[in-house]
């Protein structure tokens, strides 16, 4: 048996399809991999999908492309699925089991700028930066309606204490607000390392003046944020969401913020995406961006290296890192 000729058959047969957009630098780890071969078609419909994914050995998305499992059944020969980023809620990981395909992803490539970006939306939303900024745009100079608040010795309360909550937490110390977090997995004796207080999800929820949620999204996580937990809260609470549309209620959230229970949400995901027109939108409290936590060069270069070096080691038989 030639078991350097089969490797060498496998990696030259290889179709890799790209469905969504990657970093080009990110790419080159694939481009420079012998007899692999890219199809880059982002943008398409579920329907267009189900048709490119036939031939395709592997598929590199991000969180765009629904992996779903009709889009695995129709991949006669689909042998590992890329995340180019963190959350693999967009892939049906139990299609994916059962047709014994791996799924690879990029846990910590992004970790930095989705903590960034966090702590970039908390400041905005504590003073009103794009209220004020549109307010200046339509040519007011309006001084008084856009007082805000502080975040030097309020606290943060974190729900989901992994790569990003921490590095969260460490910026938010610098800030000098105190922190309480909740995670099933934090200890108090990291938590004393690092400073902070540790809670139960209701301790956490009833503590803060500001709130932050940084879960995968789950079947145990959905929802994690809701009308009884809105009850909990602190009056004039501020809700901020950049780890997934639906760890959040997003009804839930507009009868808080309409009832004056929470005084603002930023809010970077939600529970369908791309998501417009939405009556959230309309609020003057509530802040978004359209899932930018990870839009940074440094990222998505980072995530697209990782996921590719974890394809390329795939095709050539050796363990990949991050299944
Ligand atoms: P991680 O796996 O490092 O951390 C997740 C943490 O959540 C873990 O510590 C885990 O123990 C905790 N957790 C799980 N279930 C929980 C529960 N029921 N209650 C409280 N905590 C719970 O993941 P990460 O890299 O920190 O990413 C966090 C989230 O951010 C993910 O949803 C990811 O998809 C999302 N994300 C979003 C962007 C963006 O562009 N907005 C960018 C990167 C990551
Ligand atoms: C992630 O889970 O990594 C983020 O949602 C970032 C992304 O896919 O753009």
């Amino acid at each position: 048996m030639n078991t350097a000729t089969e490797k060498e058959t496998a990696v030259k047969n290889a179709i890799i399809l790209i469905s969504d957009p990657l970093s080009e630098e990110g790419l080159q780890p694939l481009r420079e991999a012998e007899g692999v071969e890219l199809k880059i078609q982002t943008g398409m419909t579920p329907e267009e999908l189900v048709k490119a994914v036939k031939e395709a050995d592997a598929l590199l998305v991000r969180s765009q492309t629904q992996v779903t499992r009709e889009v695995i059944e129709a991949a006669g020969n689909l042998k590992v699925i890329g995340r180019a980023g963190v959350g693999v809620d967009n892939i049906d990981l139990e299609a994916a089991t059962e047709r014994g395909i791996i799924v690879v992803n990029a846990p910590d490539g992004n970790t930095n700028s989705a903590a960034e970006h966090t702590i970039a939306m908390m400041t905005a939303l504590a003073r009103n930066i794009p209220q004020a900024f549109l307010s200046l745009k339509e040519g007011k100079w309006d001084r008084k309606k856009f007082v805000g608040v502080e975040l030097k010795e309020k606290t943060l309360g974190i729900v989901g204490l992994g790569r990003i909550g921490a590095e969260v937490a460490r910026r938010a110390k610098g800030q000098r607000m105190s922190v309480i977090a909740y995670d099933p997995f934090l200890t108090q004796e990291r938590a004393k390392e690092m400073g902070i207080a540790v809670g139960t999800l209701d301790e956490v929820v009833a503590a803060a003046d500001f709130i932050t949620v940084h879960t995968p999204l789950m079947k145990e996580t959905r929802h994690l944020i809701n009308a009884d937990r809105f009850a909990k809260m602190k009056d004039g609470v501020r809700i901020i969401n950049c780890a997934r549309g639906g760890i959040i209620d997003e009804d839930a959230l507009y009868d808080a913020i309409e009832s004056g229970k929470v005084a603002g949400a930023a809010l970077d995901v939600f529970e369908t995406e791309p998501f417009t027109g939405h009556r959230l939108l309309d609020l003057p409290q509530v802040i978004a961006t359209p899932h930018l936590g990870a839009s940074t060069i440094e990222a998505q270069e980072s995530v697209a290296i990782d996921v590719g070096r974890d394809v390329v080691r795939f095709f050539d038989g050796q363990p990949v890192r991050n299944p």
